[in-house]
């Protein structure tokens, strides 16, 4: 399966980034493979460095906003101690990685990675739906430049539904940022 999840990894000058991204995994979470594109920054990081920690969160504000880089700061983090690379301290799980292979012969490269430490810090909430909308909006959101706006906003009226039913206050900020974005992208508003 592919988990959508929260990747740090070290800029040139050692400043941490976080990108969501999805890591196909096997059933022990002992081997990772991202795809990320050869455009994105954590792609250079994982070239340069070979390695990072992959994280399973709840927090859909927080994957909101790294998805298109509205992070107001970056998240409480620790130095992880197997990798060169930073833990995010509000995250449920992570996963400390080495990269073993890259492979960039498709515009979306790919990184097999192996865990080299892994910790649990709280439980995950468990299913709810607005938490997957606000998941698939942020995935629409990031397509901004590829994507007609007035298709994604279609999209985004029908999650809105599932919004609308079953958020609580972190998932209705979380989607109403992405909305915001996208309509900004619709005008034009390219800031
Ligand atoms: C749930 C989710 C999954 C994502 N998965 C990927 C992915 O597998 N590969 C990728 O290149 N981008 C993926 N993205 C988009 C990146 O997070 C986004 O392009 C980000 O801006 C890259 O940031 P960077 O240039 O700072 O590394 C995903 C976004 C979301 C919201």
């Amino acid at each position: 399966v592919i988990l959508e999840g929260l990747v740090t990894t070290l800029d040139d000058d050692d400043s941490p980034r976080l990108a969501p991204m999805g890591a196909a995994v096997n059933a022990d979470l002992s081997r990772l493979i991202l795809r990320p594109f050869q455009t994105s920054r954590t792609y250079d990081n994982l070239g340069r460095s070979g390695q990072g920690v992959f994280h399973i969160s709840d927090d859909v504000e927080l994957l909101a906003r790294a998805a298109i880089h509205r992070l107001e700061a970056f998240p409480r983090s620790v130095p992880a101690s197997a990798v060169h690379g930073v833990i995010l301290l509000g995250a449920c799980r992570w996963y400390a990685f080495q990269v073993r292979q890259q492979d960039d012969r498709e515009p979306r490269a790919r990184f097999e990675c192996h865990v080299v430490d892994r910790g649990r810090q709280r439980d995950f909430i468990g299913f709810n739906r607005a938490k997957h909308a606000v998941v698939e909006a942020a995935i629409l959101a990031t397509r901004v430049e590829l994507s007609d706006p007035r298709q994604l906003l279609e999209e985004f009226a029908r999650l809105s539904v599932i919004v609308d039913k079953t958020a609580g206050d972190q998932e209705r900020r979380a989607f109403a940022l992405l909305e915001d974005f996208v309509r900004a992208a619709d005008r034009g508003d390219t800031r």
